[in-house]
């Protein structure tokens, strides 16, 4: 689903934020990266979604070579990623319900079936209620649920969520994780970004470990 091999990745004239990247990532499975705060989390799963392009090595996705794909195919591709951002990027000016609507909104989807997919996602994260507030009136996980609701509404085969429990107490990190299994549940490819955790550790999901940009662990799912 997602096969990485030997890629490197700066940004400009930094030192390298992914050396020699090699990993790959079955359809279905759930994986988690981890590693220290500038480890290159978020740099690795930015490249997977093509937000990044690699200065060298292959990427391929749905077993496409996009490694060298033109911009302009990129949205495209994109619309098989459901991506949960560090910071959200969750649109201020724009309700709740307007945020997880939007990619509807870019295809041009009949309006019927807007509102039908968005209340279906906001109903299964929980946030009926709040489907006409704006972003910054609600908590910090009520944010995450409605980046989790956005990135998956239009059913997506891989999700990417980077740090989908940052700041969360551990109670409203279990529901987070509870979603995220969810989807995982329906056939979905998810691959979560996290800082090293306890909790990581007991996990018996794959865990990929990146040190200062490389693999030092678990690229390869062992047979
Ligand atoms: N936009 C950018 N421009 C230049 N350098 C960057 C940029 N984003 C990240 N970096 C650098 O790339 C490296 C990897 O950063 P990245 O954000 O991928 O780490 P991370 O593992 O996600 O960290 P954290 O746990 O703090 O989120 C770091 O050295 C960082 O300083
Ligand atoms: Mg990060």
């Amino acid at each position: 689903m997602i096969q990485m091999y030997h890629v490197h990745m700066s940004y400009g004239s930094d030192s390298p934020a992914l050396t020699d990247v090699t990993l790959r990532i079955d359809k279905a499975e759930f994986v988690f990266i981890t590693g220290p705060s500038g480890a290159g989390k978020t740099s690795l799963l930015r490249t997977m979604y093509l937000a990044e392009r690699c200065d060298s090595g292959q990427i391929l996705l749905f077993g496409q070579n996009v490694s060298r794909v033109k911009e302009s195919k990129i949205p495209f591709l994109r619309r098989k990623i459901g991506m949960v951002f560090q910071d959200f990027k969750l649109l201020p000016t724009r309700t709740v319900s307007e945020n997880i609507g939007l990619v509807y909104e870019i295809i041009g989807a009949p309006r019927r079936e807007i509102v039908r997919r968005t209340q279906q996602a906001l109903r299964w994260v929980g946030l009926e209620h709040k489907a006409h507030a704006f972003p910054l009136k609600c908590s910090g996980g009520e944010q995450q649920r409605v980046a989790i609701a956005r990135a998956v509404v239009h059913d997506p085969p891989i999700l990417l969520a980077d740090e989908p429990t940052g700041n969360l107490d551990p109670v409203l990190s279990q529901e987070i994780y509870a979603l995220l299994n969810e989807v995982n549940a329906r056939g979905v490819t998810v691959v979560v970004a996290s800082h090293d955790t306890g909790w990581i550790g007991r996990t018996q999901k794959r865990v990929i470990r990146l040190e200062r940009g490389r693999v030092v662990s678990g690229g390869l799912r062992e047979k």
